[in-house]
């Protein structure tokens, strides 16, 4: 049977790096710091935190900022295989709704690794966080 994602080694090296990259948000309104790791398909890693703003609303999430860092160091056509999010109190943290889309976006088929409610690590396709992404034909 084929491996699950979940058995490889990488799950556990996103979620590292994705702890790493927490320690490095600016969110001094929220207190809440979060940090994300991606891999691309083509097996690259990229880690983002929350940049928060005095301006509330400017305030860009930890998943978004590895995305865009990916972007821009990759181009456009970069794939996203797999994210990992983690945050400084440990609590239950899945990406945002802006965040799902933007996952959705350059990566249809990826898998995002998260604490979930339950306080359980969680392993779901994008697709089942975000049913019918938006995606213009
Ligand atoms: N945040 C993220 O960076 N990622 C998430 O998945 C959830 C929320 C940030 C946004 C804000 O800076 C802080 O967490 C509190 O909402």
């Amino acid at each position: 049977m084929a491996k699950r994602v979940s058995d490889n080694k990488f799950r556990d090296r996103l979620m590292a790096a994705a702890r790493r990259a927490m320690k490095n948000a600016h969110a001094p309104y929220s207190k809440f710091k979060v940090g994300a790791a991606l891999l691309t398909t083509k097996g690259k890693m990229f880690v983002g935190c929350n940049v928060e703003n005095a301006s509330y609303g400017m305030t860009n999430c930890a998943e978004r900022t590895a995305i865009f860092t990916a972007v821009a160091q990759l181009g456009p056509k970069m794939e996203i295989r797999a994210i990992a999010v983690a945050n400084t109190h440990n609590a239950p943290c899945s990406p945002c709704g802006a965040c799902r889309q933007v996952i959705y976006e350059f990566g249809p088929k990826a898998v995002v690794f998260f604490r979930g409610k339950s306080g359980h690590e969680k392993e779901l396709p994008i697709t089942d966080l975000l049913p019918e992404g938006f995606r213009p034909q």
